[in-house]
């Protein structure tokens, strides 16, 4: 195939040129021709003569570098007819979660009988992924998606305990018996921004709660920062988060003067008199049930400055109103309440959002 032979440092000036030109061949890619020169395809109607502006550069008949499938969808007609393909074209998922070597899939009812082809499919595709999942949903009050394995690697193991990397930390996590989101990755890093200023009011290391811990990747992430935290408290209903919750806080459990990890209802903590007035800065992550449980949560927070921290799914419309109750409910027992800010932070489902709540303390 012809190729215009370019500097290395020009080509990405003539892909776009040859492009506008109409000259590109899209269906394969550039060549690496030495340190120094790179071959771009040129499409079978380019003319032998190229416009004046290519004429300081060769052309060159090279092999092509013909590019692979970039989605899996390109690859399903190897195992089904193309008649089928075509039928179901509007259906294939064109999105997924990986976590760690893991794909997890949501697959519409209809196309269930494509699972393992499409399992397969992704395998061909991503050729670092072990294990493909049919995602059926998040189930029951401990927010577990509910996993089928549709396609797993020759040879490989089945195992669905795996750890993620999240802000630079590893995380142990088993998707079938725990609740974890990697969406919420840019979350955690901005509650680390909130507690570092915390940190800085106070003038000393903080003591944190996350009674909604999961398998504890917001906690993970605030004792990442070196001298951030003196005191942890991390705690879920859920009891397989315990020893998933207990690998993933040893790495930091040598700088801290007191770690506490507890299978526990969260409405249960308050009754823990050692634990009240006790914590600087709260986590309350139940977004479904976050502002009926922030009111029984409050006593465990310090009497001086101290920020609660939360998420919920709320009615856009219903920002101000919601300030204004929690305002109303929250005075009474902290009248050191200076700021409640609600953040939308994205469309959960129509009329819905998650939004980031923050009440500080002064
Ligand atoms: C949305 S997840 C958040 C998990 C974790 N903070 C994270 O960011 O990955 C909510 C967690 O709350 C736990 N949970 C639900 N109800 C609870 C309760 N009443 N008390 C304590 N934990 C609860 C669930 O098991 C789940 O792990």
């Amino acid at each position: 195939m012809r190729h215009l032979r370019v500097p290395s440092k020009k080509t990405s000036f003539f892909l776009a040129e040859l492009e506008s030109d109409n000259l590109l061949f899209s269906g394969a890619g550039v060549v690496a021709i030495d340190a120094d020169f790179r071959a771009i395809p040129l499409c079978e109607t380019a003319p032998t003569t190229l416009p004046e502006k290519y004429s300081n550069y060769e052309v060159v008949d090279i092999e092509e570098k013909l590019r692979g499938p970039t989605s899996y969808i390109e690859r399903l007609t190897a195992y089904i007819s193309v008649d089928e393909f075509e039928a179901n074209k509007h259906l294939w998922p064109s999105s997924h979660d990986q976590m760690g070597d893991l794909i997890l899939i949501k697959i519409p009812d209809e196309i269930k009988q494509y699972s393992s082809i499409i399992g397969k499919a992704l395998l061909a595709q991503h050729s670092r992924i072990r294990m493909v999942m049919q995602d059926n949903g998040v189930k029951g009050e401990w927010r577990v998606r509910d996993l089928e394995k549709i396609a797993i690697r020759e040879g490989k193991s089945d195992t669905t305990l795996i750890q993620v990397k999240e802000n630079g930390n590893n995380i142990w996590i088993d998707p079938t018996q725990v609740y974890y989101s990697p969406r919420l990755e840019s979350e955690r890093q901005e509650t680390l921004n909130s507690a570092i200023l915390l940190k800085e009011k106070l003038g000393r290391p903080l003591n944190i709660i996350d009674p909604y811990a999961g398998v504890g990747p917001g906690v993970v992430c605030l004792l990442s920062k070196p001298g951030l935290v003196d005191k942890v408290h991390a705690s879920d209903l859920n009891p397989a988060t315990i020893p998933l919750l207990e690998k993933n806080i040893a790495p930091f459990k040598d700088n801290l003067s007191e770690v506490r990890i507890d299978c526990v209802d969260a409405l249960m903590i308050k009754n823990a008199e050692m634990l009240r007035d006790k914590f600087d800065l709260l986590l309350v992550n139940l977004p479904h049930n976050t502002l009926e449980h922030i009111f029984h949560l409050i006593p465990l927070l310090s009497k001086g400055a101290s920020l609660l921290k939360g998420w919920a799914i709320i009615h856009e419309e219903d920002v101000d109103i919601i300030k204004e109750n929690l305002h109303t409910i929250v005075i009474p027992h902290k009248p050191n309440l200076s700021e409640i800010i609600i953040t939308p932070k994205r469309t959960y489902a129509p009329y819905l959002v998650y939004a980031s709540i923050e009440l500080h303390f002064d």
